[in-house]
């Protein structure tokens, strides 16, 4: 079973820009360059757990999952190429490079790369944030963060994501035109959540959280002093509780920066129907209307 998000990488002709934008606005610290400049960052006492690699266009690379063991790994393999998709082993050089112990890849029916690993390299204490913050990422067991993915069709993928790949429903949102849902494999609300757009596949967030609101309230502070566009204002979500904004990265992609997410008890859990994203907040800046929603993925000859 899958435990967590583990790491997350992305292509872009604006990796370079993360050197300053990772550590200076969002607190990451540079864990490392690769050969070709990508820009290794850390949130945690995990290795690394966001990758910036050169790219013409922006671009999703990669989004790691992690299970405990080779074992789970195998099994869950079995189950995506009994769905019909081919795995492909890591090998241990792509393993070294991802700092993980083992892993294996697949492409799902919409373009997007997963990785699934076990073991990710951890340097207890080694962490430092890139500026001064109150308390750090919110990480352990609940993983780096979110992911939300643009899918065709809300029926396919969720039968996708949760029958082969065992992603748990936390809830729904319906607010015309937005379907979502959102699934968990660990506490947090939520490490996936898909969005239903006809005809479109692709990423449109990744969410950090931070243990300290002030640590929110200071990124926004930053994204206005330094001109990073901020797409949707602060506010809080119906159904994971995150007091959080969205701004658009130097990469392409939107970023929810986020405090204060609850904490899902399986035993206790029981998914909801909202019919809004948000509490209060989260009102779209001009930004919303001007950059692209998401990183799209061509689309695909369907078998
Ligand atoms: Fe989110």
């Amino acid at each position: 079973m899958i435990q967590s998000l583990s790491y997350i990488g992305f292509s872009s002709p604006g990796y370079a820009e993360w050197l300053t934008f990772g550590p200076e606005v969002l607190g990451m610290q540079i864990a490392g360059r690769g050969d070709d400049g990508t820009v290794r960052l850390r949130v945690d006492d995990a290795d690394h757990r966001l990758v910036i690699h050169p790219g013409a266009e922006h671009a999703l690379a990669y989004l790691g999952w992690g299970v405990r063991t080779p074992a789970e790994l195998a099994a869950l393999t079995a189950r995506i190429e009994e769905y019909g998709l081919t795995v492909h082993e890591g090998g241990p050089e792509l393993a070294a490079e991802r700092r993980v112990a083992g892993l294996s890849w697949f492409e799902d029916p919409w373009g997007n790369r997963h990785e699934i690993s076990w073991g990710q390299f951890r340097h207890p204490g080694s962490f430092r944030p890139g500026r001064p913050m109150g308390g750090g990422f919110v990480t352990g067991e609940q993983g780096l963060g979110h992911a939300v993915l643009v899918v065709p069709d809300m029926g396919e993928a969720n039968d996708f994501f949760t029958r082969i790949l065992g992603f748990r429903l936390s809830d729904r949102i319906i607010d015309p035109p937005l379907n979502a849902q959102f699934y968990h494999v660990n506490g947090r609300h939520h490490s996936l959540a898909i969005a239903e757009v006809p005809g479109a596949a692709g990423f449109q967030h990744l969410m950090v959280e931070v243990a300290s609101l002030d640590d929110v309230g200071i990124a926004y502070d930053l994204c206005e002093e330094r001109d990073v566009p901020i797409v949707l204002t602060i506010g809080r979500h119906v159904n994971d509780l995150m007091t959080s904004f969205y701004l658009y990265t130097p990469a392409g992609f939107h970023l929810e920066y986020g405090h204060g997410g609850v904490v899902v008890d399986d035993a206790l859990w029981e998914p909801a129907t909202y019919t809004s994203t948000k509490i209060w907040g989260h009102r779209g800046t001009r930004y919303r209307d001007e950059l692209p929603f998401a990183l799209f993925n061509e689309p695909k000859e369907r078998g």
